[in-house]
């Protein structure tokens, strides 16, 4: 379905077509609201144009206007696109949080407290939670989302994790080489020359794992995955482990994300390049040659400020990739151990405020930058033949997503062309 934005104060005549072909075309008379302050909301027909119009008849003569709405000044924008998060998970970690805030270090094996959780999760547990989200990323303007597995780390919790996470996007990654689950470190097979716990031990389970993770679990998830990814990083998966996984997936017919240099340097970034990823996500400790790396490819550099504020890291520069020429997507993480935030205007506030980024560039970052990093022209933008994703500001400009942090500044969202908050 269309929506229209009348040309009135900012708002000025946003038109796109969500429809595929006319045949498809739906009512959309549910997006009007007779209660608006504005008052000036009317369902069309069909075939009829709105009045107002005219500016942009031009780019779409044949267009069909399915609804009229009148934004009363307020500003317009692109529904965001989170292209990273990690949103089937049981329980949460809360303590973790507060130990953390009271000193502690963020450590990636947190990771295996939710691996346990989850495994012990219903599907219908896990299904009831996701709703739970989608509605949180609705309310919040989000309108497309990318859903990771990474809390099963078993065969068959692996595929579950996929499994419910494609029920609600078609955006979903494979992430089995999250961490190394407990039974493959604690299994005394890999423990038996220079006892548990040696760096060689936990070598020995690691690439054990791998294997798995590449043959019998990518097996049962790629059918239901569009994205492989691994997290290569101390304490997880090194290079080279890494890309074994991700070119298994790549051989299954995924597409490649890598999170890397989030915790330290390391070869995160060089190999999402090499390999040709669509993104390699967090960014945050970075020398010159990773950036120049990037500066070259089509890698989308993905950070996600909410990992920063809720592990007291440093943030990324995101003004030094963009001034190299890297494109940057800003991303949620959306996680229940490193960045349990689903809000993307709180990235933005973040990015600007602390990353170097003005509010027009983290606007795009996280609606752009982010379908980029997913490879997508069908979303990120206002523009004809686009979905009809767009999300109405209580505000005169995106400016005030970073100027009035925490205030809920979503008005309306529409995704494709449906009122969904
Ligand atoms: O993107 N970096 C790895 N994975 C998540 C953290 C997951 C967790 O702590 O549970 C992330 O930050
Ligand atoms: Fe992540």
């Amino acid at each position: 379905p269309s929506v229209e934005f009348r040309p009135s104060g900012l708002a000025q005549g946003a038109k796109i077509d969500g429809s595929r072909d006319a045949s498809e075309r739906a009512d959309v008379s549910g997006t009007t609201r007779p209660e608006s302050p504005s008052g000036g909301e009317r369902p069309l027909g069909r075939t009829q144009r709105a009045e107002g119009s005219s500016a942009r008849a031009d780019l779409l003569p044949n267009a069909v206007v399915d609804a009229v709405v009148d934004a009363g000044g307020r500003a317009v924008i692109p529904g965001f696109v989170d292209s990273h998060t990690h949103l089937v998970f049981g329980g949460d970690r809360a303590d973790e949080f507060a130990a953390r805030m009271a000193g502690r270090a963020y450590e990636a094996g947190g990771i295996r407290s939710t691996v346990a959780a989850t495994r012990a999760a219903t599907d219908d547990e896990l299904r009831a939670r996701l709703a739970v989200f989608v509605t949180e990323l609705h309310v919040q303007g989000t309108t497309t989302f990318e859903i990771k597995s990474g809390y099963g780390l078993s065969v068959a919790d692996e595929e579950r994790l996929v499994r419910l996470a494609r029920e609600v996007t078609d955006e979903v990654t494979f992430l089995g080489a999250h961490v190394v689950p407990f039974e493959f470190r604690e299994d005394p097979r890999f423990a038996a020359a220079d006892g548990a716990g040696t760096p060689e031990a936990a070598a020995r389970a690691a690439d054990a794992y791998v294997d798995l993770v590449v043959g019998e679990m990518l097996d049962a998830c790629a059918p239901h995955a569009r994205w492989v990814d691994a997290f290569c990083e101390r304490g997880a998966f090194t290079p080279e482990q890494s890309r074994r996984v991700l070119e298994a997936g790549a051989a299954a017919g995924l597409g490649i994300r890598v999170h890397g240099n989030q915790l330290g340097p390391g070869g995160g970034v060089r190999l999402a390049v090499e390999l040709g990823a669509a993104s390699v996500d967090h960014c945050t400790y970075l020398d010159d040659a990773d950036v120049a790396a990037l500066a070259a490819s089509d890698t989308v550099a993905t950070l996600l400020p909410g990992v920063e504020f809720s592990t007291r890291q440093p943030y990324p520069d995101a003004r030094r990739l963009i001034d190299a020429g890297v494109t940057v997507a800003l991303a949620s993480d959306c996680n229940p151990g490193s960045s349990f935030t689903s809000s993307l205007p709180f990235c933005i506030a973040v990015a600007v405020r602390d990353m170097g980024l003005t509010p027009a560039e983290a606007l795009w970052a996280s609606t752009a930058g982010g379908a980029l990093a997913l490879r997508r022209t069908d979303v990120g933008a206002i523009r004809p033949g686009a979905r009809a994703d767009l999300v109405e500001l209580d505000a005169p400009s995106h400016v005030h997503l970073a100027y009035r942090p925490g205030v809920p500044l979503v008005r309306r969202v529409w995704a494709a062309g449906e009122l969904v908050a």
